[in-house]
């Protein structure tokens, strides 16, 4: 059974290579997941894939079902995650095209359903996010990237936005002083819903603009030119983490 998840985001819909062994749809107490889950095998291992917008992207971020998609995930039996996320770049070193294992993150989300403790239960559970990002998965997603000789962040702050609608200048300013780097939608509450579960999760996160205010372009051409580019990098860097994970997952190797 899989035990590595990818969770696939803007320009990441589908998974090129995946043999589809199995489309299964989970049930979760919290309502229905963004689509099927593909279950399949690619680069010699088993893996499953769930496109978080929906399989056509019909999905925009405040109403992705966060929990009922990380519910099923550890359901079936996943135990590590690598999660595709297409954000904008803030920090002057994270240009379009440019990939990033960030370590750290702040949280701008509002309105979503963002934890799995609702009051019903004895214990009240703060969970521990000190490393909001699995170590282990990131770093073997950075040794894998340097050993297929792309260049890879090792670190960054990701800023997680409300959305559909993107920044003002104003907002990516004080983002920045705040310490971001990269801005996303789709960040949170996966990461943290991830860590009550147990889940191993860390982010893959391509930059695919500059914020609102920094670059020169208009931003949906800026995405529009970067993303496919920045998506072949993305593919390569799964091909040779996966494998190494799988085979720590297999071990029971968690830290
Ligand atoms: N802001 C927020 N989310 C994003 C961006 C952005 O500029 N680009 C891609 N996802």
């Amino acid at each position: 059974m899989a035990q590595i998840a990818v969770i696939g985001g803007t320009g990441m819909n589908q998974w090129p290579g995946l043999e589809v062994r199995e489309r299964r749809s989970v049930d979760t107490p919290y309502g229905a997941i963004s689509a099927p889950l593909l279950i399949g095998r690619i680069y010699g291992i088993d893996a499953v894939f769930l496109a978080r917008h929906g399989e056509g992207h019909t999905l925009p971020p405040h109403a992705i079902n966060y929990r009922a998609n990380i519910w099923a995930l550890k359901q079936i039996g996943v135990k590590s995650v690598v999660a595709i996320a297409a954000v904008g770049g803030i920090a002057p070193w994270f240009p379009p095209a440019a990939v990033a294992a960030p370590v750290d993150l702040i949280d701008y989300t509002w309105g979503r359903a963002h934890s799995y403790s609702d009051g019903s239960s004895p214990h009240v559970q703060h969970v521990e996010f000190t490393e909001p990002y699995s170590p282990r998965v990131r770093r073997e997603l950075v040794h894998a990237a340097l050993a297929a000789r792309i260049d890879i962040a090792d670190g960054g702050v990701m800023g997680v936005t409300q959305g559909p609608r993107l920044e003002t200048p104003a907002e990516i300013r004080r983002m920045k002083r705040d310490g971001c780097d990269m801005v996303g939608m789709t960040g949170m509450p996966e990461a943290a819903l991830a860590r009550e579960l147990g889940l191993d999760y860390a982010c893959l996160a391509l930059s695919v603009n500059w914020g609102a205010g920094i670059g020169e372009g208009e931003i949906h051409a800026e995405i529009a030119q970067s993303i496919e580019q920045g998506m072949a990098k993305v593919r390569r860097i799964l091909e040779a983490a996966l494998p190494v994970l799988d085979a720590g997952d297999a071990a029971g190797y968690r830290a």
